[in-house]
């Protein structure tokens, strides 16, 4: 087993890296990779920087160079469904591209041919998240995540996700993470703690939560990841 752990900003990384302690760094495709043994498992850590494009070159690298075979993913997101505070977690059932458009020839928001609007994440690693936060006394959301290369801070634009994906959160690189790990037949699993609830104050919010909640998510990541190895 090697497990890939992802963010796509370096605060999202560092609290993994700190509990890993030492790891070796190579650098590959214009980024960082860490590589570490934890508890006896190969684990390789990077961010890919903010985006779909870097984030399907980071999976892509860690999933094809590194022979990883299981991914995490932590970070932060924008809170559309109201029960989702700032420092909640949201594990994704599903993602989706919510800036991903060719309604313009009768497709629906999302889709292109060959893909489909949603793609599931793995289900046994959610059902461990239910048992490591259970564990924890932990109240953890499952909800559909919407990804978009948008730091979306306006209640149109998520009035309009909700629309077409009833999502409960929306962040940078989800979804393309997703279609990599689903393509490639890597169990995947998606993170986020809320950092904003994406509206007008939204960049004011992220500025101020985004480390703590990038806190939040990584601290949960590595009690599953101590779950997985054990
Ligand atoms: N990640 C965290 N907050 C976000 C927002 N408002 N839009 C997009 N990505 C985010």
């Amino acid at each position: 087993m090697k497990i890939a752990i992802m963010g796509a900003m370096p605060e999202e990384i560092a609290p993994i890296l700190k509990k890993l302690g030492t790891y070796k760094t190579t650098k590959y495709a214009d980024n960082e990779y860490y590589e570490s043994t934890y508890n006896g498992v190969e684990v390789v850590v990077a961010y890919s920087k903010i985006g779909k494009v870097f984030s399907t070159l980071t999976v892509s690298t860690m999933i094809q160079y590194f022979k990883c075979d299981t991914l995490l993913f932590s970070g932060v997101a924008g809170g559309i469904n109201p029960d989702l505070k700032i420092g909640d977690l949201i594990v994704a059932t599903k993602l989706a591209q919510h800036d991903l458009d060719i309604t313009a020839f009768g497709h629906p928001m999302g889709f292109v041919p060959g893909g489909s609007v949603f793609v599931e994440a793995d289900k046994d690693l959610i059902a461990l998240s239910k048992e490591v936060a259970s564990e924890l006394g932990k109240t953890v959301q499952e909800g559909v995540i919407a990804t978009g290369d948008q730091f979306v801070h306006d209640s149109k634009v998520k009035d309009n996700i909700v629309k077409h994906f009833n999502a409960d959160a929306l962040e940078m690189e989800g979804a393309s993470v997703a279609v990599v790990c689903k393509s490639l037949e890597v169990p995947f699993f998606i993170l986020r703690a809320i950092s904003d609830t994406a509206d007008t104050d939204a960049s004011f919010s992220f500025d101020e939560f985004m480390e703590s909640s990038a806190i939040i998510s990584a601290e949960f990541i590595m009690k599953m990841v101590d779950k997985i190895v054990r």
